[in-house]
C-alpha cells in the first residue's frame, strides 16, 4: 500500500483505529454504544464473510443444531444470524454494550441474551456449560485478553468447541496461553483482511 492508499484506508475506516485505541473496558463500552447503529453498515465490507465462514466451519463439525452456543462478544448479532441460517437453534449472547445487544435482539436469533463484561469471573453460574463458544472479533486490541480466555474455557463442556478470530499480530501476544489450555487445535483458517498485509485466523480448538 503506498501512502495515498492508506491514508484513503484509514479515513474509509476511521472506526477500526478508534475501537482498537481504547484504554479501558468503560472506554470500549461507550464507543459501542455510540457505534452500534451503524456498525452493521460499517463492517459489511471487512467482515461479513466471517460470521458465515464461523457458521459453515461449526457446521462441518457439529451435527446438532439444537447444542448450546454462547456468543461471548455478540455485539449486533452477526454470528447468530450467520448460525441461524445453518440451522442452529440454541443461542446465548453476552456482550459489554446494551446498544450493541439491542440490535441483536432485533434479529430474533438468540433464546438468551445479557449484557456482561467477559472480564468478570462471576458472569455465569458454576451450572452454566455450552456445547459451543464463539468469540468473534473480541480477542482484538483494546479489546479481550487472557483474563478473558480463562473465564470462559471453564465453560465449555469436555470435548465442546472453541471457535475464535485472532489477527496475527495480536496472535502472538497471546499464543502462550492459547497453548497453555487443556484442548485442541482442530482448525485453523486465515483470512486477508483490512489492508491485507495482516491475516485474520479462525482458530478452532477441541477441548480435552
Ligand atoms: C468487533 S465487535 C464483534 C461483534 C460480533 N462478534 C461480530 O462478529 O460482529 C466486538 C464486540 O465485543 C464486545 N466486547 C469487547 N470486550 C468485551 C468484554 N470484556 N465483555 C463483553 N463484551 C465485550 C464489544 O462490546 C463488541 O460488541
Amino acid at each position: 500500500m503506498d501512502n495515498k492508499q492508506s491514508k484513503d484506508f484509514l479515513e474509509q475506516r476511521a472506526w477500526l483505529s478508534s475501537i482498537c485505541d481504547t484504554q479501558s473496558t468503560e472506554e470500549l463500552e461507550k464507543k459501542y454504544a455510540s457505534w452500534a447503529n451503524s456498525y452493521d453498515t460499517d463492517v459489511q465490507k471487512d467482515w461479513s464473510f466471517m460470521p458465515v465462514a464461523i457458521a459453515k466451519t461449526l457446521s462441518k463439525l457439529l451435527l446438532d443444531k439444537h447444542c448450546s452456543i454462547l456468543d461471548a462478544g455478540a455485539g449486533t448479532g452477526l454470528v447468530g444470524e450467520a448460525l441461524a441460517k445453518e440451522g442452529y437453534t440454541n443461542l446465548t449472547a453476552v456482550d459489554l454494550s446494551e446498544q450493541m445487544l439491542a440490535i441483536a435482539k432485533e434479529k430474533q436469533v438468540y433464546q438468551y441474551l445479557f449484557q456482561g463484561n467477559l472480564e468478570d469471573s462471576s458472569i455465569f453460574n458454576n451450572s452454566e456449560n455450552f456445547d459451543v463458544i464463539i468469540t468473534a472479533g473480541v480477542f482484538a486490541y483494546g479489546h479481550a485478553g487472557v483474563e478473558v480466555l480463562n473465564n470462559l474455557f471453564p465453560f465449555l463442556k469436555e470435548e465442546g468447541i472453541f471457535l475464535l478470530t485472532i489477527r496475527e499480530d495480536y496472535r502472538k501476544q497471546i499464543q502462550t496461553p492459547l497453548d497453555q489450555l487443556s484442548w485442541q487445535l482442530i482448525s485453523e483458517e486465515a483470512f486477508p483482511i483490512y489492508d491485507e498485509a495482516k491475516l485474520m485466523y479462525l482458530l478452532t480448538f477441541k477441548k480435552g
